[in-house]
């Protein structure tokens, strides 16, 4: 392990596209004083119909590219599809690389929950990662997971208007409904983008988004290896190989504060 981190390197967000900015907005909530570098990979998304060897690629390669521009002391996989297998990242990487799926699970087993659905990408939801996760501190718990083909890149476009956005959410929620579950996670980090619209249409179902968990996890690392940055002015940048005004728009919508630059790759 590399002995010379620092409280003044930055927390490294990685993403396939807008989606993660929904875990920087709860890092910036709980740790307003860090430096954040994200990537988002808008010209690969979907991630979530990939295969993991071209994901394991995409994934190392964000968290180096950010490293290589400003050392980082940690990574967060602000993308769950990525999550399901950071397992095989960490050993890359000098410093930790946060998933969001643990601290999720580990929330949501707290809650005792008897059933839970679980929305994700087609690829973590075939990943049985939050099923077997849940299962080992729930045992009786029944986990229904849903894959969505295309959910995240309708919202990756950031046309939120769109009328394919509650079409598809109505095409994917019907097992749940079918089923009766009451608690669902937004285990993609695009999701949470329209939490709005999901609560809604179904306002007798609570929508779990992990990225408040995540920047929690964040928190407790930091603060536990003396990490936390007191910088009075922290500076946030965006690295995407999509198109800034996206970026523009977005952190307007979600209320997190206009990024310092935003490069185009
Ligand atoms: N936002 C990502 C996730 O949490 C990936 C979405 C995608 O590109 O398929 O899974």
């Amino acid at each position: 392990m590399q002995t010379d981190f620092n409280r003044d390197m930055k927390i490294g967000v990685t993403d396939s596209g807008v989606g993660g900015l929904t875990v920087v907005k709860e890092l910036m909530r709980v740790l307003p004083n860090e430096s954040i570098v994200y990537y988002g990979d808008n010209r690969n998304c979907p991630y979530g119909n990939k295969d993991k060897t071209t994901l394991l690629a995409l994934a190392g390669g964000m968290i180096r590219t950010l490293n290589e521009h400003s050392r980082l002391k940690l990574a967060a996989l602000a993308c769950n599809t990525t999550s399901t297998f950071a397992d095989d990242l960490r050993p890359s990487f000098e410093f930790p690389v946060i998933s969001v799926i643990e601290p999720a699970v580990s929330a949501t087993a707290k809650t005792n929950a008897e059933s839970v659905g679980v929305l994700a990408t087609c690829f973590t939801a075939n990943s049985g990662c939050y099923d077997r996760m849940i299962n080992n501190l729930l045992p009786k718990c029944r986990v229904t997971a849903v894959g969505s083909k295309n959910l995240a890149a309708l919202i990756d476009t950031g046309n939120l208007d769109s009328d394919e956005i509650p079409e598809e959410i109505s095409t994917c929620m019907s097992d749940f409904v079918k089923q009766d579950i009451s608690q669902v996670i937004l285990a993609c980090t695009h999701y949470p983008i329209v939490q709005g619209i999901f609560e809604q249409m179904y306002p007798s179902i609570k929508f779990i988004n992990p990225a408040e968990k995540q920047a929690e996890a964040v928190k407790e690392y930091l603060e536990k290896n003396d990490l936390c940055s007191s910088s009075k002015a922290p500076t946030f940048e965006i690295f995407t190989t999509g198109e800034a005004q996206i970026y523009i728009d977005m952190c307007s919508r979600l209320g997190i504060r206009q990024p310092d630059a935003i490069h185009t790759l």
